[in-house]
């Protein structure tokens, strides 16, 4: 890259909004690796306008951009090489415009995603999207993502909250499509190219959002069963019960439960119920202001009915907001899980008439496979989406000794052998998904992570035609190349 192209963005942006390589490093990688971020360059515009340019620049530099938002996603679709220009909207974050009667609002894709749900509390309203990175996540990665999470069932996809957005192509074309309408169907709905595309179409630099009814009253509720058909009754009951108040329906496996409760430890909180339980659900129901006694009433004689019925074993209603985080933190944390090495992390579709014998499946393949390996299940199971962890145990006791001695063979032994297990707990994972009509991901996207299993997901003519659509917005492949899918594949794939 040369002095003059630093100086051209220079002039666009503002010299302080053009991070070189060695600023770009005091940076970390990732929400979760604090190791120096890489790139060759890191440019901050502060709005649409200075998007524009700094891409109509790159294009004519044939400079590669990489986007960067809260930088919290789960496949590695952000990261970059020290050939990369990271365009960060971190500057966009600004709530331009909340409409309590249209209920909807106008912000920037760098606006942290708590602070867009705060604005709409502020005014009684509310985001249909939650989830549990809030308070470093962007809207525009939301959005470029298509981020599912905690109230899906009830709400849909970030996709779902989108009514309009304002995008900037490859070339600098800016699109605006800032529909603020519940129904425009004029035409191509263009914005749905934007969203879940991973930032390989565009960059998506503003957001109309729909906001719906604030929910202010929330019950809550743990709830553990003796096997999975239960679980599929209890779902069922509450979504017809609730007067459409199901919010999230949390599902899970033992393993999962004992970590997060383990008494031996001071991370963990203790079990609201026996660990010894085959399954768990986290339930959660919210309604409006005033409701709340009905609400109580509704909420509670609905798991009565399931107790009677013995559908579920045993239950715990959260009777103050602490004893509500207590149980979200049995899902939500995974710092403890995260101490496994190697760990293997996945986010996948099933129909939930499969999930059962799936998971049986998965235990015994792995067990065979590695002896004493660990399985943690838990997910949105009202969505049909699984989260799956795989921490097979030896390479532990491999990696201790490769630290001890240090030495390159052993190192380079480790890597190989942390790649080879990750190659076969992929295999396990992800070859009975296609026979299943599920998917690779269900709501973290593809990256690069999930980029050599998308066909089991996608067939050739859909893939083809993704790659179509790459080429005519993005003909010189400048925007976050490689992720989701190659351009030029070998001949084999198609
Ligand atoms: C969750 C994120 C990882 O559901 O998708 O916890
Ligand atoms: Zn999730």
């Amino acid at each position: 890259m040369n002095d003059s192209f630093l100086e051209a963005l220079r002039k666009i942006v503002g010299i302080e909004h053009v991070l070189d390589s060695h600023r770009v490093s005091e940076r970390a990688t990732h929400f979760w690796d604090a190791r120096p971020l890489v790139a060759h360059v890191l440019v901050r515009p502060a709005n649409t306008s200075e998007t524009a340019e700094v891409l109509k620049l790159c294009h004519a530099n044939n400079q590669l951009v990489v986007t960067h938002g809260g930088v919290t996603g789960l496949v590695d679709g952000n990261l970059t090489t020290d050939q990369d220009l990271i365009l960060s909207l971190e500057r966009q974050k600004q709530i331009e415009t909340v409409d309590p009667v249209g209920r909807t609002m106008t912000v920037g894709a760098g606006a942290i995603l708590q602070d867009v749900q705060q604005a709409a509390t502020d005014i009684g309203l509310q985001l249909g999207l939650d989830l549990g990175a809030r308070g470093s996540c962007t809207i525009g990665g939301n959005v470029s993502t298509n981020a599912g999470g905690l109230s899906v069932l009830r709400y849909g996809m970030a996709r779902e909250q989108v009514l309009g957005l304002e995008a900037v192509l490859a070339d600098g074309t800016i699109v605006s499509s800032m529909n603020s309408m519940m129904k425009n169907n004029a035409g191509y709905d263009l914005k749905q190219l934007f969203i879940g595309s991973e930032g390989t179409l565009g960059i998506i630099t503003r957001v109309v959002l729909r906001l719906r009814a604030a929910t202010p009253v929330v019950q809550t509720a743990l709830v553990a069963c003796r096997q999975f058909d239960d679980v599929v009754a209890i779902l069922g009951h509450l979504d017809k019960s609730l007067n459409g108040t199901l919010d999230a329906f949390e599902v899970i496996w033992q393993p999962f439960y004992k970590l997060n409760t383990d008494p031996t430890r001071s991370d963990t909180v203790s079990a609201p119920l026996s660990p010894e339980y085959p399954l768990y659900a986290i339930v959660e129901a919210k309604s409006a202001a005033d409701t709340q006694n009905q609400s109580d009433t509704t909420f509670t004689s609905a798991l009565e009915h399931l107790l009677e019925k013995d559908v579920i074993v045993d239950a715990v209603i959260a009777q103050s907001k602490t004893e509500a985080a207590n149980i979200w933190y049995i899902r939500e944390h995974i710092d403890i899980a995260l101490e496994h090495h190697p760990l293997f992390v996945y986010d996948i579709s099933l129909p939930i008439a499969s999930m059962e014998q799936y998971v049986k499946q998965l235990q015994h393949d792995v067990e065979l496979y590695w002896h004493n390996c660990k399985l943690f299940v838990y997910g949105h199971l009202a969505d049909g989406n699984l989260h799956i962890m795989v921490a097979p145990p030896e390479l532990t006791e491999h990696k201790m000794s490769a630290d001890a001695n240090n030495t390159d063979q052993n190192t380079s032994e480790s890597v190989s052998r942390h790649k080879h297990w990750r190659e076969q707990s992929n295999t396990y994972v992800y070859s009975p998904l296609q026979a299943l009509g599920g998917s690779v991901s269900a709501e973290h996207g593809i990256g690069l992570q999930k980029k050599q299993y998308l066909a089991l997901s996608r067939s050739p003519v859909e893939i083809n035609l993704m790659r179509t659509l790459k080429q005519t917005l993005d003909p010189k492949n400048l925007l976050n190349r490689g992720k989701i899918i190659d351009i030029n594949p070998p001949s084999s794939s198609n």
